[in-house]
């Protein structure tokens, strides 16, 4: 077999790339290379070709201009956690929450799927920077794919193209993301508008920092900047160099006398990130407000005055559409207005798109997701689930003014939030950073569409990293600590829980802008100012603590039972985390059983001994 022609720039001098990337077109054997370049013009190119090839749908121009609506194949909707493996050389050190194969095993595996699955595509060269070009906190990578789609999606959630490329010099070190759709043409062969395969493979090893995907063209299993990278490998790295890569958003609160403080929040998938990441505080809120550094990924490194410093190293979003509305989320609305790639959304006859809430009323006619014609009341969503809107961050109106900083931002408090039905009360603060860790360690969720599996099912997902370290869980937590005790200024650590419902299954929090009033309540912890009374998990706000101006229906009744800490329930809580505990055992950091105890052992107080007893809460104690 020749040697194919890989058509390298000749400014290309890395030895590296330049042989990875003859290695894997002599095994793939795609018709032909192409390096990309990242300008507005091959975009444009490679979408007319999609257009053509029938995988894009141009939008109205009018309506959404320069955007593109695309509807993946039925089966392949979302993150596919069970083909998702961390390759350690060593079972033990990829941990029990991670699929294992030892690393030669899986390399002939792969080996023997890569061979060929290029046959009648481009294969598409994209060096990319996760975080601001020249950042201490960013590191490069290069994905090769066979996916157009995958191209278009990484310029706008990476810093992409040829400016990457330039800094990529001989002895520069660069993360090698290989993928493909694993759908080859053979000649003649008519291609379909969304290729993939059903053997699917998410592969990484972390000891040689590189990264395999085959099969699927969706999201986070596709864009291998995102999760494979930004996450699985990047907390690999952290944890080598002494800092965090981790599933969080970054928002920065300015007061109305100009005070800025920045929040990092780890919700799991689909649980409100973007939506707090650009949170628009209610009326009442004159002066506030809040600004976005990033929805999904935060990289966090010690930096000056003894401070955690965060940068978001992504450049766009990749937001959960359904939901997402002009009331729910006015400046995702606004990122979304243009320059934006639609995927498994339903359309207008207008050529426009819509999905489930977007509107109160919906359109009298659509065309659903899968191409189908829909009518309200006909039984099925006109989106899936997990469709999702691909988007520039500088399009969106609340952007940080320092999202690009190079040094980060400056993080004050750290909250973390599962989606959680019952139990877990609105917020509180932890009593110190163990019991924070701990906190997030052992947070619960219940799982969304945003992964396939069973919707509803209450998991641990601690830091909501369960799908996304790329290391033990263990090691995971003792590096967390490892942190708390060298930073001279700790964040402070909180927990939320957006989601509790009544007895009648409605949610007992308004949430969305209104969340505002709790971020205000952290924001107060953090600065030394909002009075706190002490609960079994930690410090909680009083009734007086947050102001309800505008939120009539927030009676005292209401917000007890919103903060409602249940003996039984907790105590069922607290022994459950045993079964995470068991798991990890070996690697369990030895504070945790010592802090699962002592919080049992405060259960057993009586409830009067606790501020938060609802006769408590509206007292001037
Ligand atoms: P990934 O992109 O998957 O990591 O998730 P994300 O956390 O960014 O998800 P996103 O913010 O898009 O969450 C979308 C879902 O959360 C939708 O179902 C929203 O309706 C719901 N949601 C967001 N904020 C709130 C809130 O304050 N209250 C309630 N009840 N639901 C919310
Ligand atoms: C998530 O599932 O947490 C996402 C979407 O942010 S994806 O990039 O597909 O993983
Ligand atoms: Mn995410």
């Amino acid at each position: 077999m020749s040697a194919m022609q890989i058509n390298a720039p000749d400014f290309v001098t890395n030895q590296k790339l330049l042989q990875w990337v003859q290695e894997t077109a002599d095994l793939c054997q795609p018709d032909s290379v192409y390096w990309c370049d990242g300008s507005q013009e091959e975009y444009d190119t490679l979408c007319q070709q999609m257009v053509e090839a029938g995988t894009f749908i141009k939008l109205n121009e009018e309506l959404r201009p320069n955007s593109y609506l695309c509807r993946s194949d039925p089966s392949d909707v979302a993150r596919v956690e069970d083909r998702t493996y961390i390759c350690s050389i060593r079972r033990q050190d990829a941990g029990p929450t991670n699929n294992w194969v030892a690393p030669k095993e899986m390399k002939e595996t792969l080996r023997g799927l890569y061979s060929g699955c290029m046959k009648g595509r481009t294969l598409y060269i994209i060096p990319f920077s996760m975080g601001p070009l020249g950042s201490h906190i960013a590191h490069i990578g290069v994905e090769i794919t066979d996916s157009p789609y995958v191209v278009t999606n990484m310029r706008i959630m990476t810093r992409m193209g040829r400016k990457v490329l330039d800094l990529i010099g001989p002895d520069s070190d660069f993360v090698p993301c290989l993928h493909s759709v694993g759908a080859p043409l053979a000649p003649g062969q008519q291609d379909v508008p969304w290729p993939c395969n059903d053997t699917k493979y998410i592969v990484h090893f972390p000891e040689e920092r590189s990264i395999m995907s085959f099969g699927s063209g969706y999201g986070g299993n596709a864009l291998l900047g995102k999760k494979c990278f930004a996450l699985r490998i990047a907390s690999s790295m952290a944890r080598d160099e002494g800092w965090l890569a981790e599933h969080m958003l970054i928002l920065g609160v300015e007061s109305p006398d100009g005070e800025k403080t920045y929040v990092g929040a780890a919700f799991p998938s689909a649980c409100g990130k973007t939506n707090f990441a650009m949170l628009i505080p209610p009326k009442s809120y004159e002066g506030w407000k809040v600004t976005t550094i990033g929805d999904d990924i935060a990289w966090i490194k010690p930096g000056e005055n003894g401070r955690l410093h965060a940068i978001n190293p992504e450049y766009g979003f990749f937001g959960v559409a359904p939901g997402t509305s002009d009331k729910s989320n006015p400046n995702a609305m606004a990122s979304l207005s243009r320059d934006s790639i639609f995927t498994n959304v339903a359309m207008t006859p207008e050529g426009d798109i819509w999905w489930e809430d977007m509107t109160d009323t919906p359109p009298a006619e659509l065309t659903d997701w899968q191409g189908k014609p829909w009518t309200p009341g006909c039984g099925r969503p006109s989106s899936h689930p997990n469709a999702r809107f691909t988007s520039m961050a500088s399009n969106c109106p609340s952007l940080d003014r320092d999202w690009e900083n190079p040094k980060g931002v400056p993080i004050s408090a750290f909250i973390f939030g599962g989606r959680r039905q019952d139990t877990v009360p609105l917020v509180y603060q932890s009593a110190n950073w163990n019991f924070g860790v701990y906190l997030a360690a052992t947070m619960g969720s219940e799982k969304t569409a945003a992964a396939a599996g069973t919707i509803g099912e209450v998991r641990r997902d601690p830091f909501a990293m369960l799908p996304f370290c790329g290391y033990h869980m263990g090691d995971y937590f003792n590096h967390w600590l490892h942190v708390g005790r060298t930073i001279q200024e700790p964040p402070r650590i909180f927990g939320v829980n957006w989601f509790r419902k009544d007895e009648n299954g409605k949610f007992l929090w308004p949430g969305f802008g209104e969340n505002m009033r709790v971020l205000q309540w952290v924001v107060g912890r953090v600065r030394g100012r909002a009075s706190a009374v002490e609960s079994p998990l930690g410090w909680m706000p009083r009734y007086d603590g947050i102001d309800w101006t505008g939120l009539d229906s927030m009676t005292p009744e209401k917000f007890s039972k919103l903060m409602e800490v249940d003996s039984e329930a907790w105590k069922k809580e607290l022994l459950s985390h045993e079964e995470l505990f068991e798991k990890i055992f070996d690697r369990l950091p030895k504070e945790f059983p010592h802090i699962r105890e002592l919080m049992l052992s405060t259960l057993w107080l009586s409830p009067a001994h606790w501020a938060m007893a609802p006769e408590r809460f509206s007292g001037e104690n």
